[in-house]
Protein backbone atom coordinates (compact mmCIF):
# COMPACT_ATOMS: atom_id res chain seq x y z
CA UNK A 1 0.00 0.00 0.00
CA UNK A 2 2.61 2.63 1.14
CA UNK A 3 5.04 1.73 -1.97
CA UNK A 4 1.95 2.35 -4.08
CA UNK A 5 1.51 5.79 -2.61
CA UNK A 6 5.87 6.42 -2.64
CA UNK A 7 5.65 5.74 -6.17
CA UNK A 8 3.38 9.11 -6.50
CA UNK A 9 4.47 12.26 -8.46
CA UNK A 10 1.28 14.09 -6.99
CA UNK A 11 -0.08 13.28 -3.80
CA UNK A 12 -3.97 13.81 -2.24
CA UNK A 13 -4.54 14.72 1.20
CA UNK A 14 -5.51 11.21 1.44
CA UNK A 15 -2.31 9.87 0.14
CA UNK A 16 -0.88 12.57 3.12
CA UNK A 17 -2.91 11.25 5.59
CA UNK A 18 -1.67 7.91 5.24
CA UNK A 19 1.54 8.67 5.69
CA UNK A 20 1.42 10.50 8.24
CA UNK A 21 0.15 7.89 10.04
CA UNK A 22 2.85 5.04 9.04
CA UNK A 23 4.54 3.16 11.30
CA UNK A 24 6.93 0.00 11.71
CA UNK A 25 8.67 -1.04 8.12
CA UNK A 26 6.22 1.12 6.35
CA UNK A 27 8.01 4.13 8.63
CA UNK A 28 11.17 2.73 7.51
CA UNK A 29 10.27 2.80 3.74
CA UNK A 30 9.01 6.35 4.40
CA UNK A 31 12.62 7.10 5.65
CA UNK A 32 14.39 6.05 2.73
CA UNK A 33 12.37 6.85 0.14
CA UNK A 34 12.83 10.33 1.49
CA UNK A 35 16.99 10.12 1.55
CA UNK A 36 16.54 8.74 -1.71
CA UNK A 37 14.63 11.91 -3.24
CA UNK A 38 17.02 14.11 -0.73
CA UNK A 39 20.55 12.56 -1.84
CA UNK A 40 19.37 12.69 -5.99
CA UNK A 41 17.46 16.41 -5.67
CA UNK A 42 19.85 18.38 -3.16
CA UNK A 43 22.88 16.42 -2.72
CA UNK A 44 24.17 14.23 0.61
CA UNK A 45 24.85 17.20 1.88
CA UNK A 46 23.99 19.05 5.51
CA UNK A 47 24.94 23.03 4.61
CA UNK A 48 25.40 25.71 7.30
CA UNK A 49 23.86 28.93 8.57
CA UNK A 50 25.25 30.63 11.14
CA UNK A 51 22.45 31.49 13.60
CA UNK A 52 22.92 34.66 15.37
CA UNK A 53 19.64 35.47 17.10
CA UNK A 54 20.68 39.29 17.98
CA UNK A 55 17.27 40.11 20.35
CA UNK A 56 15.06 38.94 22.10
CA UNK A 57 12.84 42.03 22.23
CA UNK A 58 9.60 41.46 20.65
CA UNK A 59 6.07 43.15 20.35
CA UNK A 60 4.33 39.84 20.22
CA UNK A 61 2.11 37.56 22.16
CA UNK A 62 2.02 34.44 20.75
CA UNK A 63 0.56 32.35 23.63
CA UNK A 64 2.72 29.45 22.69
CA UNK A 65 6.42 31.31 23.07
CA UNK A 66 8.61 32.20 25.73
CA UNK A 67 9.80 35.47 24.71
CA UNK A 68 6.49 36.66 24.41
CA UNK A 69 6.22 40.19 25.44
CA UNK A 70 3.92 39.70 28.79
CA UNK A 71 6.73 37.34 29.76
CA UNK A 72 8.05 39.32 32.31
CA UNK A 73 10.64 37.52 33.78
CA UNK A 74 12.68 37.37 30.49
CA UNK A 75 15.78 39.00 30.08
CA UNK A 76 15.55 41.41 27.29
CA UNK A 77 19.11 41.74 25.46
CA UNK A 78 20.06 43.49 21.83
CA UNK A 79 23.73 42.19 20.86
CA UNK A 80 25.31 45.19 19.99
CA UNK A 81 26.14 45.47 16.09
CA UNK A 82 29.86 45.61 16.08
CA UNK A 83 29.03 42.46 18.70
CA UNK A 84 26.69 41.12 15.58
CA UNK A 85 29.41 41.91 13.13
CA UNK A 86 31.89 40.60 15.59
CA UNK A 87 29.87 37.11 14.85
CA UNK A 88 29.67 37.53 11.24
CA UNK A 89 33.64 37.96 11.07
CA UNK A 90 34.07 34.50 12.81
CA UNK A 91 31.40 32.48 10.37
CA UNK A 92 33.02 34.25 7.63
CA UNK A 93 36.41 33.09 8.52
CA UNK A 94 35.28 29.73 9.68
CA UNK A 95 33.73 28.66 6.33
CA UNK A 96 29.84 29.03 7.32
CA UNK A 97 29.42 30.65 3.81
CA UNK A 98 25.96 31.46 5.15
CA UNK A 99 24.07 33.45 7.89
CA UNK A 100 21.09 33.34 9.47
CA UNK A 101 19.81 36.45 11.53
CA UNK A 102 16.69 35.95 13.90
CA UNK A 103 15.05 38.43 16.21
CA UNK A 104 11.52 38.82 17.67
CA UNK A 105 9.19 40.85 15.72
CA UNK A 106 9.88 44.65 16.03
CA UNK A 107 8.13 46.79 13.35
CA UNK A 108 9.19 50.21 13.47
CA UNK A 109 11.63 53.03 11.19
CA UNK A 110 14.43 52.22 13.91
CA UNK A 111 14.33 48.78 13.78
CA UNK A 112 14.51 48.94 10.00
CA UNK A 113 17.27 51.18 9.55
CA UNK A 114 19.23 49.29 11.96
CA UNK A 115 18.68 46.05 10.13
CA UNK A 116 19.46 47.75 6.58
CA UNK A 117 22.49 49.49 8.21
CA UNK A 118 24.19 45.68 9.69
CA UNK A 119 23.01 44.08 5.91
CA UNK A 120 25.15 46.79 4.21
CA UNK A 121 28.10 46.34 6.66
CA UNK A 122 27.64 42.44 6.14
CA UNK A 123 27.82 42.57 2.70
CA UNK A 124 30.88 45.03 2.37
CA UNK A 125 32.80 42.79 5.69
CA UNK A 126 32.33 39.35 3.39
CA UNK A 127 32.47 41.00 -0.12
CA UNK A 128 29.11 40.09 -0.63
CA UNK A 129 29.63 36.66 -0.22
CA UNK A 130 27.74 35.20 2.64
CA UNK A 131 23.80 34.26 2.24
CA UNK A 132 22.65 36.30 4.73
CA UNK A 133 18.88 34.70 5.79
CA UNK A 134 16.67 36.97 7.66
CA UNK A 135 14.17 35.74 10.69
CA UNK A 136 12.86 38.74 11.29
CA UNK A 137 8.83 38.55 10.83
CA UNK A 138 5.95 40.31 9.58
CA UNK A 139 7.19 43.93 8.11
CA UNK A 140 5.94 46.15 5.44
CA UNK A 141 6.50 45.53 2.01
CA UNK A 142 8.84 48.53 1.98
CA UNK A 143 11.08 47.14 4.67
CA UNK A 144 11.34 43.77 3.03
CA UNK A 145 12.18 45.74 -0.16
CA UNK A 146 15.18 47.84 1.25
CA UNK A 147 16.29 44.78 3.32
CA UNK A 148 16.58 42.99 0.40
CA UNK A 149 18.14 46.00 -1.30
CA UNK A 150 20.60 46.01 0.72
CA UNK A 151 21.84 42.51 0.88
CA UNK A 152 19.56 39.98 2.28
CA UNK A 153 18.45 37.29 -0.38
CA UNK A 154 16.21 35.02 2.02
CA UNK A 155 13.86 35.79 4.53
CA UNK A 156 12.29 32.87 6.49
CA UNK A 157 8.53 33.62 8.04
CA UNK A 158 6.90 30.64 9.51
CA UNK A 159 3.23 30.61 9.08
CA UNK A 160 2.89 28.52 12.23
CA UNK A 161 -0.30 26.70 11.32
CA UNK A 162 -1.99 26.74 7.73
CA UNK A 163 -5.33 26.65 9.20
CA UNK A 164 -6.95 30.04 10.29
CA UNK A 165 -8.82 28.28 12.98
CA UNK A 166 -6.10 26.69 14.66
CA UNK A 167 -4.07 30.06 14.02
CA UNK A 168 -6.75 32.29 15.96
CA UNK A 169 -6.30 29.55 18.82
CA UNK A 170 -2.75 30.17 19.34
CA UNK A 171 -2.31 33.82 18.86
CA UNK A 172 -4.42 36.76 20.59
CA UNK A 173 -7.20 38.14 18.55
CA UNK A 174 -5.70 41.05 17.64
CA UNK A 175 -4.41 43.37 14.32
CA UNK A 176 -0.81 42.40 15.60
CA UNK A 177 -1.48 38.85 15.11
CA UNK A 178 -3.51 38.58 11.87
CA UNK A 179 -3.50 35.00 9.99
CA UNK A 180 -4.05 37.42 6.77
CA UNK A 181 -1.19 39.78 7.43
CA UNK A 182 0.85 36.58 7.69
CA UNK A 183 -0.17 35.21 5.02
CA UNK A 184 0.07 38.67 2.87
CA UNK A 185 3.64 39.01 4.27
CA UNK A 186 4.99 35.67 2.75
CA UNK A 187 3.42 36.67 -0.72
CA UNK A 188 5.36 40.38 -0.59
CA UNK A 189 8.28 38.30 0.31
CA UNK A 190 8.32 35.81 -2.49
CA UNK A 191 7.20 38.50 -5.49
CA UNK A 192 10.14 40.50 -4.38
CA UNK A 193 12.62 37.80 -4.99
CA UNK A 194 13.39 36.64 -2.05
CA UNK A 195 13.59 32.62 -1.50
CA UNK A 196 11.03 32.33 0.49
CA UNK A 197 10.93 30.27 3.56
CA UNK A 198 8.11 29.17 5.94
CA UNK A 199 7.40 26.42 8.64
CA UNK A 200 5.08 25.27 10.91
CA UNK A 201 4.81 24.14 14.59
CA UNK A 202 3.90 20.10 14.90
CA UNK A 203 2.16 18.34 17.50
CA UNK A 204 0.48 21.63 19.53
CA UNK A 205 -2.52 21.38 20.83
CA UNK A 206 -5.55 21.08 18.96
CA UNK A 207 -4.00 20.30 16.33
CA UNK A 208 -5.35 17.63 14.09
CA UNK A 209 -3.04 14.91 11.50
CA UNK A 210 -5.30 16.47 8.89
CA UNK A 211 -4.43 20.11 9.85
CA UNK A 212 -0.77 18.76 9.20
CA UNK A 213 -1.61 17.06 5.70
CA UNK A 214 -3.17 20.53 5.41
CA UNK A 215 0.45 21.99 6.38
CA UNK A 216 2.15 20.35 3.39
CA UNK A 217 -0.26 21.21 0.39
CA UNK A 218 -0.07 24.68 1.69
CA UNK A 219 3.70 24.63 1.33
CA UNK A 220 3.32 22.95 -1.92
CA UNK A 221 0.67 25.24 -3.23
CA UNK A 222 2.79 28.45 -1.88
CA UNK A 223 5.96 26.81 -3.90
CA UNK A 224 8.42 28.10 -0.81
CA UNK A 225 12.03 27.28 -1.02
CA UNK A 226 12.69 26.53 2.17
CA UNK A 227 11.04 25.24 5.36
CA UNK A 228 12.06 25.48 9.29
CA UNK A 229 9.21 23.48 11.11
CA UNK A 230 9.89 21.26 14.13
CA UNK A 231 7.64 20.04 17.16
CA UNK A 232 6.06 22.06 19.60
CA UNK A 233 7.80 22.22 23.06
CA UNK A 234 5.83 23.72 25.94
CA UNK A 235 6.93 26.66 27.85
CA UNK A 236 5.52 27.21 31.50
CA UNK A 237 5.44 30.98 31.47
CA UNK A 238 2.77 31.01 28.27
CA UNK A 239 -0.74 30.86 28.43
CA UNK A 240 -0.45 27.48 26.09
CA UNK A 241 0.94 25.65 29.37
CA UNK A 242 -2.24 24.87 30.84
CA UNK A 243 -3.15 22.72 27.54
CA UNK A 244 0.31 19.92 28.86
CA UNK A 245 -2.41 17.05 28.86
CA UNK A 246 -3.38 17.56 25.32
CA UNK A 247 0.19 17.51 23.81
CA UNK A 248 1.37 13.98 22.27
CA UNK A 249 4.49 12.01 24.40
CA UNK A 250 7.85 13.50 23.57
CA UNK A 251 8.47 10.34 21.34
CA UNK A 252 5.31 10.72 19.56
CA UNK A 253 5.66 14.18 18.71
CA UNK A 254 9.14 13.63 17.63
CA UNK A 255 7.93 10.69 15.30
CA UNK A 256 5.48 12.83 13.39
CA UNK A 257 8.06 16.15 13.15
CA UNK A 258 10.28 13.53 11.70
CA UNK A 259 7.83 12.18 9.70
CA UNK A 260 6.73 15.74 8.63
CA UNK A 261 10.17 16.06 7.14
CA UNK A 262 10.31 12.79 5.46
CA UNK A 263 6.96 13.71 3.81
CA UNK A 264 7.86 17.20 2.57
CA UNK A 265 10.81 16.29 1.07
CA UNK A 266 8.65 13.77 -0.63
CA UNK A 267 6.50 16.48 -1.87
CA UNK A 268 8.87 19.36 -2.76
CA UNK A 269 12.12 17.97 -3.71
CA UNK A 270 14.68 20.18 -4.25
CA UNK A 271 13.94 22.65 -1.37
CA UNK A 272 15.77 23.46 1.34
CA UNK A 273 14.85 22.01 4.81
CA UNK A 274 16.56 22.65 8.33
CA UNK A 275 16.73 20.35 10.82
CA UNK A 276 15.62 22.71 13.60
CA UNK A 277 17.19 22.62 16.81
CA UNK A 278 13.44 22.09 18.62
CA UNK A 279 13.71 19.02 17.49
CA UNK A 280 16.83 18.47 19.43
CA UNK A 281 15.25 19.53 22.84
CA UNK A 282 12.99 16.37 22.33
CA UNK A 283 15.97 13.98 21.67
CA UNK A 284 19.57 14.55 21.23
CA UNK A 285 20.64 13.18 18.17
CA UNK A 286 17.17 13.70 16.38
CA UNK A 287 19.04 16.53 14.24
CA UNK A 288 21.17 13.91 13.25
CA UNK A 289 18.39 11.78 11.97
CA UNK A 290 16.49 14.60 10.26
CA UNK A 291 19.46 14.93 8.30
CA UNK A 292 19.18 11.44 7.28
CA UNK A 293 15.99 11.03 6.21
CA UNK A 294 15.28 14.47 4.18
CA UNK A 295 16.47 17.58 5.91
CA UNK A 296 19.68 19.85 4.50
CA UNK A 297 20.21 22.70 6.47
CA UNK A 298 21.93 22.82 10.17
CA UNK A 299 21.71 26.34 11.87
CA UNK A 300 24.50 25.63 14.57
CA UNK A 301 23.94 28.74 16.77
CA UNK A 302 26.89 30.81 17.12
CA UNK A 303 25.10 33.67 19.42
CA UNK A 304 27.99 34.14 22.34
CA UNK A 305 26.92 32.40 25.17
CA UNK A 306 26.45 35.29 27.53
CA UNK A 307 23.04 36.00 25.53
CA UNK A 308 22.58 32.46 24.54
CA UNK A 309 20.10 31.92 27.82
CA UNK A 310 17.76 34.05 27.40
CA UNK A 311 17.00 33.54 24.09
CA UNK A 312 13.92 30.70 24.88
CA UNK A 313 11.16 30.54 23.14
CA UNK A 314 10.58 27.15 24.62
CA UNK A 315 11.83 25.16 27.03
CA UNK A 316 14.83 22.30 27.37
CA UNK A 317 15.84 24.96 24.34
CA UNK A 318 19.90 23.49 23.71
CA UNK A 319 22.25 25.95 25.56
CA UNK A 320 25.32 24.17 23.63
CA UNK A 321 25.64 21.03 21.90
CA UNK A 322 27.48 20.59 18.45
CA UNK A 323 31.31 20.49 18.66
CA UNK A 324 31.86 23.11 16.41
CA UNK A 325 28.59 25.73 18.11
CA UNK A 326 29.57 28.85 19.75
CA UNK A 327 32.30 31.15 19.00
CA UNK A 328 35.18 29.54 20.99
CA UNK A 329 35.62 26.98 19.30
CA UNK A 330 36.71 26.07 15.42
CA UNK A 331 35.13 23.84 13.13
CA UNK A 332 36.08 20.59 12.68
CA UNK A 333 33.82 18.03 12.24
CA UNK A 334 33.61 16.57 8.53
CA UNK A 335 30.03 15.04 9.18
CA UNK A 336 26.81 15.62 10.74
CA UNK A 337 25.21 12.28 11.86
CA UNK A 338 26.69 10.55 8.55
CA UNK A 339 25.95 13.09 6.12
CA UNK A 340 28.97 14.98 5.24
CA UNK A 341 28.94 19.32 5.81
CA UNK A 342 28.97 21.75 3.08
CA UNK A 343 31.51 24.05 3.97
CA UNK A 344 32.16 26.52 2.37
CA UNK A 345 28.91 26.86 0.26
CA UNK A 346 26.14 28.85 0.49
CA UNK A 347 23.74 26.12 -0.25
CA UNK A 348 20.97 27.95 -2.32
CA UNK A 349 17.39 25.88 -2.79
CA UNK A 350 17.61 24.66 -6.25
CA UNK A 351 13.74 25.12 -6.02
CA UNK A 352 13.91 28.41 -6.22
CA UNK A 353 16.24 28.37 -9.70
CA UNK A 354 13.97 25.49 -10.52
CA UNK A 355 10.96 27.95 -9.91
CA UNK A 356 11.99 30.96 -11.79
CA UNK A 357 12.78 28.89 -14.92
CA UNK A 358 9.58 27.33 -15.20
CA UNK A 359 7.72 30.81 -14.40
CA UNK A 360 9.57 32.66 -16.89
N1 LIG B 1 7.84 25.41 20.65
C1 LIG B 1 8.39 25.27 19.42
N2 LIG B 1 8.66 26.29 18.59
C2 LIG B 1 8.36 27.52 19.03
N3 LIG B 1 8.50 28.72 18.45
C3 LIG B 1 8.06 29.66 19.33
N4 LIG B 1 7.63 29.08 20.46
C4 LIG B 1 7.80 27.75 20.30
C5 LIG B 1 7.54 26.64 21.12
N5 LIG B 1 7.00 26.77 22.33
C6 LIG B 1 8.97 28.91 17.09
C7 LIG B 1 7.91 29.54 16.21
C8 LIG B 1 8.54 30.82 15.75
C9 LIG B 1 10.00 30.55 15.91
C10 LIG B 1 10.82 31.77 16.08
O1 LIG B 1 10.08 29.75 17.07
O2 LIG B 1 7.62 28.69 15.12
O3 LIG B 1 8.24 31.15 14.40
FE1 LIG C 1 7.55 37.02 19.25
FE2 LIG C 1 8.06 35.13 17.41
FE3 LIG C 1 7.78 34.52 20.00
FE4 LIG C 1 5.63 35.26 18.60
S1 LIG C 1 6.91 33.43 18.25
S2 LIG C 1 6.18 35.98 20.65
S3 LIG C 1 6.53 36.79 17.27
S4 LIG C 1 9.41 35.75 19.10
Amino acid sequence: MITEILQKDEFTKADLLQLLKVEGQDLDLLFAKSNEIKKKYVGNKVYLRGLIEFSNVCLKNCYYCGIRQSNESVSRFNVKDDDILAMVQFAYENNYASLALQSGEIENPTFALRVENLLKKISSLSNNTLGVTLSCGEQSKETYQRWFDAGARRYLLRIETSSPELYQKLHPSDTLHSFTRRLECLKNLQSIGYQTGTGVMIGLPFQSIENLADDLLFMKRFDIDMCGMGPYILHRETPLAKYENLLLPDKERLKLSLKMIAILRILMKDINIASTTALQSLCVDAREKAVEIGANVLMPNITPGTYRNDYNLYERKPKTSLQFEGKEEKITTQKFGTVPIGYGQCGDAPHFFNRKKTSV
